[in-house]
């Protein structure tokens, strides 16, 4: 294994997202690395990194950019007691987290997408997946929680397809910053805020999703199992749920294969 560079902010005991970061020069994703750690009875908290993955994934289906040295993907093994239900909250409590550790680097322009896009200024500059893993009797065993976000790409390395809707931290603020205090920020910040759910619940991270939230109040389409619904967002609820106000009557939209259109015309 290459020297790795984020052996400094390792934390705590095992149970502390960071006490421990296995680190990669290449991987095909860091989701299957954790995957196999976590088969093998890897604590909570649990990290990997790579500096480049070969087969990154997005939600959906979707390929993950993924090039060498300027920006962190990473999965963080959680071994939360909750139903198979409650998993896709994590992935918003992560977006919080990722949305306080950006603010330290970029105060005012940084937004939360539902259900687990990050935005600055309005483009995708990180995302999240939470990968539920369950037992032979249907019981989660693990939660692989994936963040990438882009830091120091510049806008000459993001795919020319991608150019209007994604950006990184360096181009929204004209400078390169560090990936290892914001990977510092981000373990510690992630650490505090899962606390936070496992022991009072998704209301108070309810309420500071809300404060980030880039589509409440806007009028969107959302694809939903081939069906489109177009609306008012109002915000999310205690499920983490999007709450769509479509006239005569307040849709619940659950996490899953949804996606929002027209979210970019309206920023
Ligand atoms: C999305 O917005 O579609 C979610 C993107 C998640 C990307 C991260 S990068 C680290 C981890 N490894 C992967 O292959 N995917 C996640």
């Amino acid at each position: 294994m290459p020297q790795n560079p984020y052996l400094g902010i390792e934390r705590g005991a095992p149970g502390r997202i960071g006490w421990r970061i296995h680190y990669f020069d290449e991987i095909d994703s860091t989701q299957e690395f954790a995957r196999e750690l976590a088969a093998n009875g890897a604590a909570e908290g649990t990290v990997v990194i790579a500096e480049r993955q070969s087969a990154g994934r997005g939600r959906m289906g979707r390929t993950w950019h993924s090039p060498a040295g300027v920006n962190l993907y990473t999965t963080i093994i959680l071994r939360p007691k909750i139903s198979l239900a409650e998993v896709s909250r994590l992935s918003l409590v992560a977006g919080v987290a990722a949305a306080e550790a950006l603010e330290r680097e970029a105060p005012g322009i940084v937004a939360l997408k539902w259900p687990n896009d990050v935005w600055l200024r309005g483009r995708k500059t990180g995302g999240i997946i939470a990968e539920a893993v369950s037992d032979s009797h249907q019981q989660l065993s693990s939660v692989l929680l994936g963040i990438g976000i882009n830091i120091n790409l510049t806008a000459d390395e993001i795919p020319p397809e991608l150019r209007d809707k994604a950006t990184s931290l360096r181009v929204a603020t004209g400078h390169a910053c560090d990936r290892i205090a914001i990977a510092d920020s981000l373990f510690s910040l992630l650490d505090s805020r899962y606390m936070e759910t496992l022991n009072g619940g998704f209301d108070s991270i309810r309420a500071a999703w809300e404060r980030y939230s880039a589509l409440t109040g806007k009028r969107v389409s959302i694809v939903d199992g081939g069906v489109r619904k177009t609306g008012v967002v109002k915000g999310i609820d205690g499920d983490g749920a999007l709450l769509l106000d479509i006239g005569n009557s307040l849709e619940r939209i659950v996490a899953g294969e949804v996606s929002v259109e027209g979210a970019y015309d309206n920023m």
